[in-house]
């Protein structure tokens, strides 16, 4: 291969890579991050709603389970900010540019995010009941103001 073929060859690539996919499926750079954090939020969801039955009391109150969900929740909240890389906003994905525009706003809704799941394993360590339904409430007004401000609604809905 002449120097030229070779310069001709690598533009050809790298215009292939620029070029926006005509299917607009997401940018590949951008797809582990995005299923990376959808993940995340899957575990957390699954995590969450077995907290919010017990403090409901749609399933029996069980402290070491409420413990070990708590557990999982504070572990996650932890890995949540990972997956949300800059631009990452095209794609498979309900995050809005917001995310980046406001950074420091995003990213203290995800530190209120975990000290709100430590909270909840403390209380699930030893607090009566009832201090764990409080807590557990403040932790879904955490997923909804950031879901309000930073996730795109579910389509038709
Ligand atoms: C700091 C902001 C933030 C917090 C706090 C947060 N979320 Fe999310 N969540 C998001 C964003 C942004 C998305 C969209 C991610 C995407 O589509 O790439 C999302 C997506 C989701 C999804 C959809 C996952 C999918 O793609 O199928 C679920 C379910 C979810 N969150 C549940 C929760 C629950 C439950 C909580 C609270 C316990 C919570 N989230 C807390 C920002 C947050």
């Amino acid at each position: 291969m002449s120097i030229t073929t070779k310069l001709a060859a690598g533009l050809a690539a790298t215009l292939v890579f620029a070029l926006p996919d005509p299917a607009g499926a997401e940018p590949s750079r951008y797809e582990e991050p995005i299923r990376y954090r959808r993940a995340v939020m899957t575990m957390v969801k699954r995590h969450y709603d077995q907290v919010a039955a017990m403090a409901k009391g749609t399933v029996p109150f069980n402290r070491n389970e409420f413990g070990r969900h708590a557990a999982y929740l504070e572990m996650l909240s932890r890995a949540s900010l990972d997956g949300f890389v800059p631009g990452s906003h095209e794609g498979e994905t309900k995050a809005k540019p917001e995310i980046w525009k406001e950074w420091s706003r995003f990213q203290g809704l995800a530190e209120r995010f975990q000290s709100e799941t430590t909270r909840l394993r403390d209380v699930a360590r030893g607090d009566p009941p009832d201090k764990l339904k409080a807590a557990v409430a403040d932790l879904t007004k955490v997923c909804k103001t950031c879901h309000d401000d930073f996730k795109a609604p579910a389509v038709g809905g």
